[in-house]
């Protein structure tokens, strides 16, 4: 595995690549790798011959009261997992590779609407810092596929109409959630969780499953499904953001009685345990 740490050497790999006619996959990270990006870093491998993984903790997507500082670094862990995953580079660039303007001067990606519903509302330019990290690094990589979770539902979606409407030529991927055992879903914040959160944790995902089904059965209205669901979830000590029933294709939330031809439904859940704060969703399909 090559590790670059400048755009130039990136740039050099990518060019000799490209003419000859390697295909490139590519998976952006922040790192503090788990099973959940080693599973994005597997898909990669079979969408290309050539596999790019980046490390980059994106200070534009942080909001002022959130701990830059404190984000979880582990490059050499990282390094050792991505190693053994085959990976043909690792790109670990510095800020001035990524932002190399002034920073009162940064060059934005706004994406209207989508930046601000639901995780949008709460972490106000998330999407923005998430829109213009991403841009600058497919301008980097020149990815054919590009590789997401679907954990981050909303993000996937933002990228999506961000490749759509500025035409860029990339696939973009998202795949399933990885879960621990007993549902958690897989993120780097779950080590934040003490001993007792962890144990409560996985009612997150209790909880979209058990809403789905109420979906799915029909006998009762969004509203109370998702007040159902937040009185469980509050109940056993998480204060929640967020519960909401939105289509799955712009994230609108669902208006009772769900219409006939809203039927790809996805179910996203943001609550905090303590100080954590978790995300999930669980998409339903009413067919
Ligand atoms: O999902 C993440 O880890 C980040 O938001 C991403 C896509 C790497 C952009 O910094």
């Amino acid at each position: 595995m090559n590790v670059f740490a400048t755009a130039d050497d990136l740039r050099h790999q990518v060019t000799s690549w490209t003419q000859s006619n390697s295909k490139i996959a590519f998976v952006p990270t922040m790192g503090n790798l788990h099973a959940g990006h080693l599973s994005l870093v597997r898909a990669a491998r079979q969408y290309c011959d050539k596999v790019i993984v980046s490390i980059f903790v994106n200070p534009l997507q942080f909001g002022a009261d959130e701990d830059l500082a404190g984000y979880p670094r582990t490059p050499e862990a990282d390094r050792v997992l991505l190693e053994a995953e085959d990976v043909d580079v690792l790109f670990l660039p510095g800020k001035k590779e990524i932002y190399p303007g002034e920073p009162d001067q940064q060059i934005l990606i706004e994406v209207p609407v989508l930046d601000n519903i639901l995780e949008g509302k709460n972490r106000p330019g998330h999407f923005r810092g998430v829109a213009t990290v991403v841009r600058r690094l497919f301008d980097l990589v020149h990815p054919d596929v590009a590789i997401f979770g679907k954990k981050d539902y909303q993000q996937l979606l933002v990228i999506r109409r961000m490749v759509t409407e500025l035409g860029l030529q990339v696939r973009i991927e998202g795949l399933e959630t990885v879960r621990e055992t007993d549902g958690l879903a897989m993120s780097s914040r779950n080590q934040y969780l003490s001993p007792d959160e962890r144990l409560l944790a996985p009612a997150i995902y209790q909880t979209l499953k058990e809403s789905a089904t109420l979906l799915a059965d029909g006998a009762e209205t969004v509203a109370q499904v998702t007040g159902r669901g937040r009185e469980m979830l509050e109940k056993k000590g998480f204060t929640v953001d967020y519960l909401a029933v939105c289509r799955q294709n712009d994230l609108a939330p669902l208006v009772t009685p769900i219409e006939p031809d809203e039927k790809a439904l996805v179910i996203l859940i943001a609550a905090r345990l303590g100080t954590t704060r978790l995300l999930d969703n669980l998409e339903l399909n009413l067919a």
